[in-house]
């Protein structure tokens, strides 16, 4: 390298040093920053990693060292089953499905012995249904029987009570309904004594259509059970019932 000429050096040594160090200073404060940031994250991450590389400091008692030659670990040899693993296996097998069989039979009577139990009685059973005997009942008589709890008028009606039932213009009626479709043979008519009204029991072969009248509020029915006049909505109900024989007749 060849030497400065002795004017330039002179130039160089006669410009002012902070113009220099003006310009050096921003860059060498930078690098310094960026090396101190990078130290800084470094020692995060040997924290960080310490934290995990710490050798565990717990020790088992029931590791076999020297320093604790006291501890025994008991042998459980004499436990273990001598047969082979299948038949230990078929053993297991048979105890669960016999305490599931038993438990399913114990289940089993126990929800019969509830049903049982929660059903009903015989002799609610016999009043379920309730056979009559028409031929002691004469044309032109009513009686008055008991099915399951409540009254039930068996009418034994007369040619003329028939006839009258089945002419009636049964469209106008509050509660339309022919005189067919209430009675299974035209002679027997079988209906629950109950006022439709309020639940009163109405007197039989009265009232001013011949058949029924309620005197609790003053409901009339005719010859059909059909409500007539009086505040009454609807025709007297007329219960399940089949003919058994000719002469007899099952309600229920
Ligand atoms: S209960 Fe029969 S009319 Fe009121």
């Amino acid at each position: 390298m060849r030497p400065l000429p002795s004017s330039a050096s002179g130039l160089l040594r006669s410009r002012p040093a902070h113009r220099i160090t003006s310009l050096a200073a921003p860059q060498c404060l930078a690098s310094q920053q960026q090396q101190q940031q990078r130290r800084t994250k470094a020692s995060a991450v040997d924290q960080v990693s310490g934290q995990y590389d710490r050798t565990p400091t717990f020790d088992s008692p029931f590791k076999n060292n020297e320093n604790n030659p006291t501890t025994k670990i008991p042998s459980f040899k004499n436990y273990m089953s001598k047969r082979p693993e299948s038949s230990n296996k078929t053993f297991q097998y048979f105890m669960v499905g016999g305490m599931g069989l038993l438990a399913a039979a114990g289940a089993k009577a126990t929800v019969q012995d509830f049903l049982v139990n929660m059903s009903a009685s015989a002799d609610v059973l016999a009043q379920a249904k309730v056979e009559i005997d028409l031929a002691a009942i004469p044309e032109g008589k009513n009686v008055i029987i008991k099915w399951r709890g409540k009254p039930v008028f068996v009418r034994h009606r007369t040619s003329d009570e028939i006839k009258d039932a089945e002419n009636t213009d049964w469209h106008k009626l509050r509660d339309p309904q022919p005189d067919s479709e209430r009675v299974k043979k035209p002679e027997w008519l079988i209906m629950l004594g109950v006022c439709t009204h309020l639940g009163c029991v109405p007197i039989g072969e009265a009232g001013d259509f011949g058949g029924w009248f309620c005197p609790c509020h003053g409901s009339h029915y005719d010859v059909s059970g059909r409500a007539r006049k009086g505040p009454a909505p609807l025709n007297l109900e007329v219960p399940m019932y089949d003919f058994s024989e000719d002469e007899k007749v099952v309600i229920g």
